[in-house]
């Protein structure tokens, strides 16, 4: 199973994040393939609008399966509205979708007008339901549970980490744990799990050893693809120039 993992498109409207996410889809659509599915981990509008969700729709279209879910730049009513076609409504975007074998569980760590993350009772619960069917599974979420040494990130990140690694330690099915927000590639673990951070479609934070500055505007756009064969979990992380 071959997985493109892109995040942080942040759709604003305008033109510069437009292209950057269109670069990134004309690259990966334009692919010998085949993909399993392509995965956007969060802050996929930067207001939570709704014209900034239909350049999304417009926009992140692939033959393959695209997975999305909200992060803190996401508005939940908005995004089930425009992207998902769904009702609005104001409880978390949580969905488990399945690819071949594997499981998606796409959760919704957003928390209304905040920029930190809290997946909470609701979702923790509805996670421990989809791990309890014992398919292998992609636990998805827009905040990294851990630090990332991006002290700006560090400060918003996801806030009950503890509770998430509770209920991941008592399933064996979690393959990898998938996150965005940081606008950076980072690998580390997470309750033993692999834990892989995709790098910002529309911008690069930067850490503190390397630049006074927080953000790179110029640094192109990158992805990471992940291969999941039998039990093992490989990433590779690749510019999109
Ligand atoms: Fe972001
Ligand atoms: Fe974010």
């Amino acid at each position: 199973m071959v997985i493109a993992h892109l995040s942080d498109t942040h759709f604003d409207g305008g033109t510069r994040a437009t292209r950057r996410a269109r670069r990134v889809m004309d690259y990966l659509n334009g692919l010998p393939g085949p993909l399993d599915a392509i995965l956007v981990s969060g802050d996929i509008a930067d207001h939570g609008l709704t014209p900034e969700y239909e350049l999304a729709r417009a926009h992140l279209v692939s033959e393959y399966p695209v997975l999305l879910l909200p992060g803190n730049h996401d508005e939940r009513g908005t995004f089930r509205e425009v992207l998902l076609g769904e009702p609005p409504g104001g409880a978390p975007v949580n969905r488990a979708v399945t690819v071949g074998d594997t499981v998606f569980a796409l959760c919704d760590s957003s928390i209304p007008g905040r920029s930190d993350g809290l997946l909470g009772d609701d979702t923790l619960g509805w996670l421990e339901t989809v791990l309890q069917r014992g398919a292998p599974t992609f636990v998805c979420l827009h905040h990294p549970p851990v630090t990332v040494y991006e002290p700006t990130i560090d400060r918003i990140r996801l806030t009950d980490a503890d509770r998430l690694a509770d209920v991941l330690a008592g399933h064996r099915n979690v393959t990898a744990v998938l996150c965005g927000h940081a606008h950076a590639g980072v690998a580390t673990t997470f309750v033993g799990r692999p834990l892989v951070v995709a790098p910002g479609v529309v911008s690069t934070l930067l850490l503190p050893w390397e630049s006074d500055r927080v953000v790179d505007r110029d640094l192109p756009p990158a992805i990471a693809f992940h291969v999941l064969d039998g039990r093992r979990f490989t990433t590779h992380f690749r510019v999109v120039v």
